[in-house]
């Protein structure tokens, strides 16, 4: 093996990702005195929740009544009894006084008349707890909600003085003996140097692996990176079963079409131009949760409804919408329907299709932001040190399927509580233990053998048939046969990295090897992600089953935990409980009952 030197840097908190979540806790540990770090494989302003479209979720009030409950009790439902109700009533009663704090800091958010924050539909979001009809409680920046926020927060954290480590792309975790996180290996992009930094606490806030899929509305650098090293640490990931497929991708080009446009009055119809959503749910319609809504989608296309030469799609009107309201809240979906559809939206419909878009599961924490695994009878054992926020991490608020607009404000909510948590348990300055030879061995073993591996496939060619198998064996309808061929084909995939072929052999803008290592990310995520569908009996949010089309909360009301066995490619099972309980008096625990819209 080739020698490698570390570059050692010491702070007192360390954030990996610069997305809406990391740049949230990164601020909050800043503001708290600490020194802050934040790594980032990309420019911060090109992370991925640049690409959120429609909102911002959080029971303002400003378009009509809202309460936090009644949020609350919708996160429940559309978590379809698998999110902690702890952490749900953490995320809704703090959703209000986060998306405020945000307009303090400058998110140029659409306005009333009135001048308050303008607040849109979305799928799911109802009135008094479930009775009273759709509410409009997403906040919104027209249809660039995510662009401003993520904005903001870079400005605010530059602001507040984090310290950026840009288009440094993280290897893997630096764990003790003892089982504790003491740090993180990246390497530099742009000059090829590997650097270790210690820190009291590193938190994940890497996103998630919708490029495990062929399809995806995410962009090509979502690729889990968090999760695989917290994989590659030996600890779970949790509930990675649930993968959401947004309804409104468009067709052929998997770019999002917001929900935002079905809040604004937009609908699906089907080949014989039938506005289908009313029969699959009568009451919300195309406003029922993603879950629901892309199912009904495959029926009609299955069913030899779907639109188009090969019947293999369906329409989204916005056609019969004012063009000024087009115009002025939704400009960023009229671009996209023109420039990836060839649609003008104000005259056509616009082809769409569910598309890979938002992964429930992943690092298993508390509401704090703490990472948690389960050890003998413990299953919210603290790991300590290592903390995870945003799409990378499973709180769980959203259970089995999240709610659109639930994201954005899951980011912000849980960034601040990761920063707080680190205001009251980490020492400013205080002594961290020496760096060893050995912190970072993996890293550059790892490193090193992709960088010469000089098989005969390409990683390019690897990736498609992971994504393909994903596509095919883990979709949005699931039999035990179809996801079963999906495991072998994804261990076939495993079992053949070590024919990789990589050309590139430098250390510097090495994309091939950047590419290679992200593959290797994914394909320990698609592992555990279909291993835990073939598992879970039942249907529950976005993991639907023909072969067992009931939610059984008697066995199944439980999280799954899944590790990866690095040499032998095998995903290990088991579970921990779902939190039953809320966090105060306020609200009594919401119990479970047939979830329809
Ligand atoms: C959308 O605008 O539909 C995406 C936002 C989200 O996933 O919450």
């Amino acid at each position: 093996m080739a020698a490698y030197e570390w570059i050692d840097h010491t702070f007192d908190v360390v954030v990996v990702g610069a997305g809406g979540s990391g740049l949230r806790a990164a601020l909050g540990a800043a503001q708290a005195g600490l020194k802050t770090a934040c790594i980032s494989k990309v420019f911060p302003t090109r992370s991925h929740t640049v690409a959120a479209q429609g909102g911002i979720s959080a029971s303002l009030g400003n378009m009509g009544e809202d309460d936090w409950r009644w949020h609350m009790f919708d996160t429940v439902k559309g978590s379809d009894w698998l999110g902690d109700q702890d952490s749900i009533e953490y995320l809704c009663r703090n959703a209000p006084a986060a998306v405020y704090e945000l307009e303090h800091w400058g998110v140029p958010f659409s306005r009333t008349e009135e001048g308050k924050i303008y607040q849109r539909a979305f799928g799911g979001m109802t009135k008094n707890f479930g009775e009273g009809g759709p509410v409009q409680r997403t906040c919104a920046a027209a249809d660039r909600t995510g662009h401003a926020i993520l904005h903001t927060l870079y400005g605010q954290s530059l602001r507040h003085s984090t310290e950026f480590f840009i288009e440094y792309f993280a290897l893997d975790l630096i764990m003790d003996e003892e089982g504790a996180c003491r740090g993180v290996t990246a390497w530099k992009l742009d000059d090829g140097t590997l650097h270790r930094f210690r820190a009291q606490k590193v938190i994940l806030a890497t996103g998630g692996y919708g490029r495990a899929y062929f399809s995806a509305t995410s962009a090509h650098t979502c690729t889990g990176d968090g999760n695989a090293m917290v994989l590659r640490a030996g600890l779970p990931l949790q509930d990675m079963e649930f993968v959401q497929f947004h309804p409104t991708g468009i067709y052929g080009a998997g770019c999002l079409i917001t929900e935002g446009a079905r809040g604004e009055g937009g609908y699906l119809t089907n080949s014989e131009g039938e506005r289908f959503m009313e029969r699959y749910a009568p009451s919300a319609k195309d406003l029922a949760s993603r879950d629901v809504v892309s199912r009904s989608m495959t029926i009609e296309i299955r069913e030899g409804r779907g639109v188009g030469a090969n019947k293999d799609h369906i329409h989204l009107h916005l056609d019969h919408l004012d063009p000024a309201i087009l115009h002025q809240r939704l400009p960023g979906i009229s671009e996209s329907a023109r420039i990836f559809a060839g649609v003008d939206v104000t005259k056509e419909p616009i082809p769409v299709l569910p598309t890979v878009h938002y992964n429930m599961g992943g690092i298993p924490t508390n509401f704090h932001g703490e990472v948690l695994t389960k050890v003998g009878g413990d299953p919210d054992h603290v790991v300590p040190g290592l903390m995870a926020v945003g799409e990378a991490a499973c709180v769980s608020v959203h259970g089995a399927n999240r709610l659109g607009s639930n994201s954005l404000i899951d980011l912000v909510v849980f960034g601040r509580a990761a920063g707080l948590r680190c205001q009251e348990t980490v020492e400013a300055g205080a002594t961290q233990r020496e760096l060893t030879a050995k912190d970072g061995e993996l890293s550059t073993a790892r490193l090193d053998q992709y960088r010469n591996a000089n098989g005969s496939t390409p990683t390019a060619h690897m990736r498609l048939a992971m994504q393909r198998a994903m596509q095919e064996n883990c979709a949005v309808f699931r039999t035990q046969d179809v996801m079963e061929e999906g495991v072998e084909r994804i261990a076939t995939v495993y079992g053949n990295i070590s024919d990789v072929k990589v050309t590139d052999r430098s250390m510097i803008w090495n994309t091939d090897l950047m590419e290679t290592l992200e593959f290797d990310n994914l394909i320990s995520q698609a592992a555990v992600t279909v291993n835990g569908a073939v598992n879970r009996k039942e249907s529950r949010g976005a993991h639907a089953r023909e072969d067992f089309p009931d939610r059984d909360d008697a066995e199944w009301m439980k999280h799954t935990l899944a590790w990866f066995d690095l040499d032998t490619g095998k995903v290990n099972i088991d579970y921990r409980p779902v939190h039953e309980y809320t966090l105060s008096n306020d609200i009594e625990y919401i119990k479970p009952k047939a979830r329809v819209y």
